[in-house]
Order: C-alpha cells, then sequence, then structure tokens
C-alpha cells in the first residue's frame, strides 16, 4: 500500500487501558489520524467481532544474546516474526557489553544484530562491569536514547556486578534521569547452593530449582530497593517471579517508592512440577531463571496484576534448542537458562487472565502494552489507542481459537514451552506503524521494517524523585559555635 493511502478500521470496538468504545479508526502515514463513527479510507479493515488494542511491548528480550557457551537461538529476525504473529509490535532488548567492553561498542553490536527486525524496538543497557569508562559511557548511552541500565545480581563469574557497583551505577542513572532495572538473586548464595548440590549428586535440572529457592529472589529484591533508595533511582524489577519479591516491591510502594515489578507469562502460568517431569529434556527445556514456582506464588503474581502492585506482563524471550539445552547433561548448571513465549504471550496472558476474570480487558492491555510505555516513557507515542499515535495495532478476536505448537510456531526453537495448551483470543491482524503486519496467520511485514524507538530520560517520576530527595536529603546541623574543650 503506498504511504499516501489511509487505511480504516470499521465495525470494531477499542479497548485501552482506561476506555471501552466502539468507534472506526483511521490510520494515515503510520499513525492513528482520528478515531470516531463513520470513518472512510482508502483500504478497509473489517474487525467485525474484534477488539482494537494498543500492540504488545515486551519489555523484556534477549534476541541472538551471547550466553553460557551459545547464543540464544532467535535473533532479531524470528524474534520480531514471533513477535507480531502474537500481537506485540515492540520489543526491548538488552545489550551486553563483555567484561571490560565499551557500553558504546556494545550498543553498536546491537543496533548491527536489529537490523532485519520486523517490528519495532528499543534497547537496555546492561551494566556487566564498573570502571570510569562505563561511568563515562552512560552519559552518551542515555543521549543515544537508551535510557534504562539494567543490572544481574545473580550469574556469578559472568554478568554479576557486585553491591557497591549497583550503589555506584544507580547513582550515576540518578543523575542522568534514567531508569534501573534488576535481575535479583542472590548470586553467591545460588553458586554455593548449586555446587553443593552437584556435590551430593543432583545433576539434573530439578537441581536448577533447588538452587534458586523464592528467598534468595526475595532478599535480593529487597537489597535493590534499598540500594535504589539509597540512591534515590526509579527501580523496575524485571521477572518477578515469588511472593517474595512481590511482597518487598508491595512494600516499596506502599512507602511511597518509585519500584515496578513485572512478572512473566511463563511464570504465570508453568510451575516447579516441570523440573522434575521424568524426561530429562522436558525439564531441561524449562530451565530459566528465577525458576518456575509453586500455585502459591503465581496465585500472588496474578492477585499483584488485578490490584496493581505488579506493573507488565513480559516474556524474558531467551530461547535454545533441546541439542542447546542438552549442553547441561550431568551439571544441571550448564543448561543454557532461559525460555522462548514472544508468539505466546498475549493469548496465553488473555486465556488464562481475561478469560477466568482474574484480569479485565483493559488491565490486559495496561499489563502488556500501556504501563511499560509509561515507564519507558514511549507513551503515548507506543502503548496507546489515540490520535497521534504510531498505529501499533491488534485486531484482536476473543474467540478465535488454537493450540500452541512448536510445529507451527515462529521461534526458531524445536520446542515450546506452552505445548498443547488451547488458547481462545488471538490477534486477527496486527498493524505496525500502519502495516498490516501480519494477517491470516502470516506476518507479513519484510524484514528491516523495524525501527529503533530512542526514549528520552528525565521523566516526570525522576523529576519529582529527584525533588524528593533534595527536600528529605540529610543536612548538616547548623551551629553557632564550637564547645571550648580543655577548661
Ligand atoms: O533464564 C533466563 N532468565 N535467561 C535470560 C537471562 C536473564 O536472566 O534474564
Ligand atoms: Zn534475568
Ligand atoms: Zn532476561
Ligand atoms: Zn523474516
Amino acid at each position: 500500500m503506498p504511504a499516501t493511502q489511509t487505511t480504516v478500521i470499521k465495525n470494531g470496538t477499542i479497548v485501552t487501558h482506561d476506555l471501552t468504545v466502539r468507534a472506526d479508526v483511521l490510520v494515515a502515514g503510520g499513525v492513528i489520524a482520528a478515531i470516531g463513527p463513520n470513518l472512510s479510507g482508502d483500504h478497509v479493515i473489517d474487525a467485525t467481532g474484534c477488539l482494537i488494542m494498543p500492540g504488545g511491548i515486551d519489555p523484556h528480550t534477549h534476541l541472538e544474546m551471547p550466553f553460557m557457551g551459545t547464543f540464544s537461538a532467535d535473533d532479531f529476525e524470528s524474534g520480531t516474526r514471533a513477535a507480531l504473529a502474537g500481537g506485540t509490535t515492540m520489543v526491548v532488548d538488552f545489550a551486553l557489553p563483555d567484561p571490560g567492553q565499551s557500553l558504546m561498542d556494545a550498543l553498536a553490536v546491537w543496533s548491527n544484530k536489529s537490523a532485519r527486525a520486523h517490528c519495532d524496538y528499543s534497547f537496555h543497557m546492561a551494566v556487566t562491569w564498573w570502571g570510569q569508562r562505563v561511568f563515562d559511557e552512560m552519559e552518551q548511552v542515555a543521549a543515544a536514547g537508551i535510557t534504562s541500565f539494567k543490572h544481574f545480581m545473580a550469574y556469578k563469574g559472568s554478568l554479576m556486578v557486585n553491591d557497591d557497583e549497583m550503589f555506584a551505577s544507580f547513582r550515576r542513572i540518578a543523575d542522568l534521569g534514567g531508569l534501573a532495572m534488576i535481575h535479583a538473586e542472590n548470586g553467591d548464595i545460588v553458586a554455593e547452593m548449586a555446587a553443593k548440590l552437584l556435590a551430593a549428586g543432583t545433576t539434573g535440572p530439578e537441581g536448577h530449582a533447588y538452587s534458586r529457592p523464592a528467598q534468595v529472589e526475595g532478599e535480593a529484591t529487597n537489597r535493590a530497593i534499598m540500594i535504589a533508595d539509597m540512591a534515590g533511582v526509579p527501580l523496575y524489577i524485571v521477572h518477578t517471579s515469588c511472593e517474595e519479591s512481590h511482597e518487598a516491591i508491595r512494600r516499596a510502594r506502599q512507602a511511597g517508592k518509585r519500584v515496578w515489578g513485572e512478572p512473566l507469562i511463563q511464570h504465570l502460568v508453568l510451575d516447579e512440577t516441570e523440573y522434575f517431569h521424568p524426561d530429562w529434556d522436558h525439564a531441561a527445556r524449562r530451565v530459566m531463571s528465577p525458576p518456575f514456582r509453586n500455585k502459591a506464588h503465581q496465585d500472588s503474581l496474578w492477585a499483584g496484576l488485578a490490584a496493581g502492585s505488579l506493573s507488565c506482563v513480559a516474556t524474558d524471550h531467551c530461547a535454545f534448542t533441546t541439542a542447546q539445552k542438552r549442553f547441561g547433561l550431568g551439571d544441571f548448571t550448564k543448561i543454557p537458562n532461559g525460555t522462548g513465549g514472544l508468539e505466546d504471550r498475549l493469548p496465553v496472558l488473555w486465556t488464562c487472565g481475561v478469560g477466568t476474570g482474574r484480569l479485565t480487558p483493559n488491565e490486559f492491555v495496561a499489563v502488556t502494552s500501556t504501563n511499560i510505555a509509561k515507564i519507558l516513557n514511549c507513551y503515548p507515542r507506543k502503548g496507546a489507542v489515540a490520535v497521534g499515535s504510531d498505529a501499533d495495532l491488534i485486531i484482536w478476536d476473543p474467540e478465535a481459537e488454537k493450540t500452541i505448537s512448536a510445529a507451527g510456531h515462529q521461534s526458531n526453537s524445536d520446542f515450546n514451552v506452552f505445548e498443547g495448551m488451547k488458547v481462545r483470543g488471538l490477534p486477527r491482524y496486527t498493524l505496525s506503524r500502519g502495516v498490516v503486519a501480519f494477517a491470516d496467520g502470516k506476518v507479513t511485514a519484510p524484514e528491516g521494517h523495524g525501527a529503533f524507538v530512542p526514549r528520552k530520560g528525565t521523566t516526570p517520576v525522576n523529576t519529582a524523585l529527584q525533588a524528593w530527595k533534595e527536600l528529605t536529603n540529610p543536612r548538616p546541623v547548623v551551629r553557632s559555635g564550637l564547645p571550648v574543650t580543655g577548661v
């Protein structure tokens, strides 16, 4: 379709995070040009029986990630293809500098990787080591539109940073008006527990779960929140998987701290029994950090999404093949950590959330798109159905059904952790900046269609937090004179 032509979406119901309304949507030049009754355009998309929602934003992916001696199996090509097929129109991936590597060099590597993306994307920058060079370059990274910085409290010996490094980094992020992000698990304890389990003969995937109990996540979450509070920086905690971590986030938010928690779709619906499956491959394919938890933890996460104490549902899409998972035969610490989910996040969340009454359709939009667009400061360009917003839209058929299977999925992985799950609620069309990017079961946006979405720092949250910290900063007591001593 020529860029000058317009498209109108008719007969659908618009669902945003705060509104449900029947109206047509006119798309021109890649953005939403009008919303209202009886609109007309050069092309018509019929949304009869469908909901028109903002495209999903997945704030947590690892495409072509170098990790644990290999690379994750989905790159920006297959990963963003999977995203569009599942109604996600933007992914945010992590640029990962090697120890000692320049942040700007790492960014150049990730920009290169993303050239074939089918949908829009942005980056977070990982702080994997600390030094003057990192401190200096963080400003350039922020100026390049990457204002969120991720820290790993786990993966000792590779990605992990220590408390003093985190504190220094968090203070720098506060000064730059950015967002601190955390993978919260106590890496020292995990490493000790894993070594002990291996020595005692537990070599299978169940050892992965035993070595990373909820307490190690809860402790790290509390610690990260304290460090962020001392540094005066907003904090986003990725893959919140348990009540211990959720409780820390809930308490921080009630105390007025600027903290957000992100459950994954995997943790919401898959549980720890997967690691005790008699088939090694089945269990190893589900190894990720943090591990899946029990039903009580899942209930806590669902409740947090409804209550607003947890904000976003992501995937942490980091797919591996069975052959890669088998690197850990005989030693669970060598099983590459990660699972896929990009194509399945929205259908599974709709089925298990909206389909059961745990979430309203508006809450679904909030936790899959709008909340993260606000947190990452790309709202209302993304995450909205509003005049002037990018026309990243899903035409969602709440009655459409399928059974999830690796046989038909877009991912390069040879398995799917949701294999056999029947979902009800699927995208009929996905639009990316006005282009029909998925239709009739096929991804139609060309490779390279995806564009980088730069983001600015110094959000209203940064400004408010800085003002509050300035007001409540410790101040020296001004005394009129010193006591006379030696009299
Ligand atoms: O197991 C996981 N989550 N793999 C991806 C890297 C990370 O920790 O997010
Ligand atoms: Zn992580
Ligand atoms: Zn991750
Ligand atoms: Zn392609």
